[in-house]
């Protein structure tokens, strides 16, 4: 069951979150306001939804499986007692599969603010055995949850994609335990010489043409593409969870900086 917040339908749960709406902000490399982009943005995964799984193994060629596996191995789960996980931007769940797989008594939360996603997640979660995972409709700039409640938190390929990252920040430490972790699985900044051309063409050309064979439209590929350039460097993001609270800030590149794992503590 996907647990809603009922009054708020999902183009409202984007209105009342504090911040001036008409603040400029980025939709992929086209200047946007701030109240605007989380509406694109769930445009975006609402074409994509029934998708989605297919495009990120043809995107990254399969390897967007293999740096969840290291994800996953980083929040170490206890394998007894029960850890409460929350993965939020969490999708179709495949985040949340590997912590259940790793550890069957975890209390695994997936939030996310799109239907269509958790909708997906939802039957494969069905399909897959795992009847005990909580699916939450709502937004990561505001957890309906209450402060210091979980073990680990985990964003995987999702901060990019919400409006205000420092509220989603702030809300991450808010919701932790005191010996918490937060874990962010995003793309980073691939400048080593020769890959980054490769890698740019990779992703301006190839990518977009295979979301227009396999969903029919391009255009959404190519916002996921241009919101990797738009988005903080590592460094730059290390300070952004360190602004938020977070201690023993740290991150982990993989696969000649294509992805990096970025670690902070709620100490
Ligand atoms: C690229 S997908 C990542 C899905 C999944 N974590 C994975 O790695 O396969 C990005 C997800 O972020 C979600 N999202 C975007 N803005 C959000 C927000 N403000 N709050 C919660 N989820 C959001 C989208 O609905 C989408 O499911």
């Amino acid at each position: 069951m996907v647990l809603a917040l009922p009054e708020l339908p999902m183009s409202r749960l984007n209105d009342h979150i504090s911040g001036p709406a008409d603040e400029e902000s980025h939709f992929g490399f086209s200047s946007v306001r701030l109240g605007e982009k989380q509406d694109l943005v769930d445009d975006v995964f609402r074409k994509v939804a029934s998708r989605y799984d297919i495009m990120n193994d043809v995107m990254s060629l399969g390897l967007h499986r293999a740096w969840k596996d290291v994800l996953v191995g980083m929040v170490k789960p206890q394998r007894s007692g029960v850890f409460k996980h929350l993965d939020v931007a969490g999708g179709t769940g495949d985040v949340a599969f590997r912590i259940a797989e790793l550890a069957p008594s975890a209390d695994v939360t997936v939030l996310d603010i799109n239907p269509n996603m958790l909708a997906v997640g939802q039957e494969r979660a069905t399909q897959r055995g795992f009847h005990d995972i909580a699916f939450v409709e709502a937004n990561a700039e505001e957890l309906p949850f209450e402060a210091g409640q979980f073990d680990a938190y985990t964003i995987a390929f999702g901060i990019r994609n919400v409006p205000r990252i420092d509220k989603a920040l702030s809300e991450a430490y808010r919701v932790l335990k005191r010996g918490g972790r937060f874990l962010c699985l995003e793309f980073s900044e691939v400048d080593i010489p020769i890959m980054d051309k490769v890698y740019e063409a990779y992703s301006f050309s190839a990518i977009p043409a295979f979301g227009k064979v396999i969903t029919g439209d391009g255009q959404p590929y190519r916002y996921l593409v241009e919101s990797i350039r738009k988005f903080p460097n590592p460094e730059r993001f290390q300070s952004m969870i360190e602004e938020a609270g977070f201690q023993r800030a740290s991150y982990t590149s993989l696969t000649g900086n294509i992805v990096a794992i970025h670690s902070g503590w709620k100490l």
